[in-house]
């Protein structure tokens, strides 16, 4: 890992945390469950990635945890900022908060940007409603802030518009936003994904630099594994609408105790092995209205057995590094039993 854990921080009162957060969509009369039960918190300077394949119900976690998630989606739980519960706010209230101390970083600029405002403008609004100011003083910060996330002649940039900056700069300027908030946390969901490598991993890099200088949280959602095991002090794995793995991001990787996190891990290449063909874990995660009963993973499951089919199995701490699986076979695996069934599931010689 790039930074150790340092367990003064780690043990300090969250600044975030979800407790018991269940996120349901309203169809009709009914209201089906899309996210269950998740209970997560990021102390301060910490870092979490969150990872799960497609449709695990990553964003709309933190979409619905900001009431952005349109008036279909109904919360249950608490959202604590600093021990203070947000799902009690006005929505005035709550607008404060988006984008000041709980910034937010999305996938696609192009989206989040406006394409008729200059980038100066854009920075400048952030800063007056998060921190009053306006005139001069809001162009030197919205420079400062440029600078920052590595824009360079981020004095002319500022009289720009989004189509005359590229993905990455644009990216950056998202960063820049978000900063203008001065976050105490921040949530970037899949920021990078859509640039490519060597952009990617200035980004990452740039995120890690400020949450190293000003202490703020970070909670990085992305599909890749390899992204979260390069950035992250701690992870959390998510399926099918639930955590099934939480733990610091050295333990669960070296010792991953959920056949669906080792199949992750599995499929990752391996630089510095021989070549080999990935095989992606068997089969699809189930749609939220076409979860089978008991454990969601156990139609792709190589361990699955009856009583997998009959309930669903509860998080549960496995070691004195606050490392917890929902398995209930999660005791069946030592590391030449992990290291085994990775080859064994994920690996096929070219
Ligand atoms: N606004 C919404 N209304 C209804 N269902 C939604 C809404 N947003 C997401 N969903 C459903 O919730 C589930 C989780 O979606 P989500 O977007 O959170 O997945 P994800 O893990 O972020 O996936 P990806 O990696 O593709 O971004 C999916 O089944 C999706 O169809
Ligand atoms: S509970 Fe059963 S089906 Fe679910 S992951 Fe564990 S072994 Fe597989
Ligand atoms: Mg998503």
């Amino acid at each position: 890992m790039p930074y150790p854990l340092d367990r003064s921080v780690a043990a300090s009162v969250p600044v975030l945390a979800l407790e018991n957060f269940t996120v349901s969509v309203r169809t009709g009369a009914h209201a089906l469950a899309i996210v269950q039960d998740l209970d997560i918190s990021i102390a301060r300077g910490e870092t979490l990635g969150i990872v799960g394949e497609s449709g695990c119900g990553k964003s709309i976690t933190w979409l619905a945890a900001l009431r952005l998630a349109g008036d279909k989606v109904a919360t249950s739980g608490r959202v604590l900022l600093h021990g203070q519960d947000i799902t009690q706010l006005s929505e005035r209230s709550l607008a404060r908060i988006r984008g000041g101390k709980i910034g937010m970083v999305f996938q696609d600029p192009t989206s989040s940007l406006d394409p008729v405002q200059r980038i100066g403008r854009q920075i400048g609004e952030s800063l007056k409603l998060h921190q009053g100011l306006s005139g001069s003083a809001a162009r030197a910060e919205a420079e400062r802030l440029l600078d920052r996330v590595g824009i360079a002649d981020a004095q002319a940039r500022l009289d720009q518009y989004p189509h005359e900056l590229s993905g990455g700069m644009n990216q950056r300027v998202m960063i820049a936003i978000a900063l203008a908030g001065q976050p105490d946390i921040l949530v970037a969901d899949e920021p990078t994904t859509a640039l490519d490598a060597t952009v990617q991993a200035q980004i990452l890099d740039l995120l890690r630099d400020i949450g190293r200088d000003t202490g703020m949280g970070l909670v990085l959602i992305s599909h890749d594994l390899g992204v979260i095991a390069d950035m992250c002090e701690r992870v959390a794995v998510m399926y099918a609408g639930r955590l099934v793995e939480t733990g610091p991001a050295t333990a669960l990787l070296a010792m991953p105790r959920h056949p669906y996190t080792r199949g992750l891990i599995a499929a990752l290449p391996d630089l510095e092995g021989p070549r080999m063909r990935l095989t992606p874990i068997q089969g699809t995660v189930s749609a939220p209205d076409a979860l089978p009963p008991g454990c969601a993973f156990a139609p792709r499951c190589l361990m699955a057995g009856a009583a997998c089919r009959r309930a669903i199995p509860a998080l549960t701490q496995v070691s004195d590094l606050a490392h917890s699986v929902a398995c209930f076979r999660n005791d069946a695996f030592t590391a030449t039993a992990v290291a085994e069934q990775a080859r064994q599931l994920s690996r096929i010689p070219a």
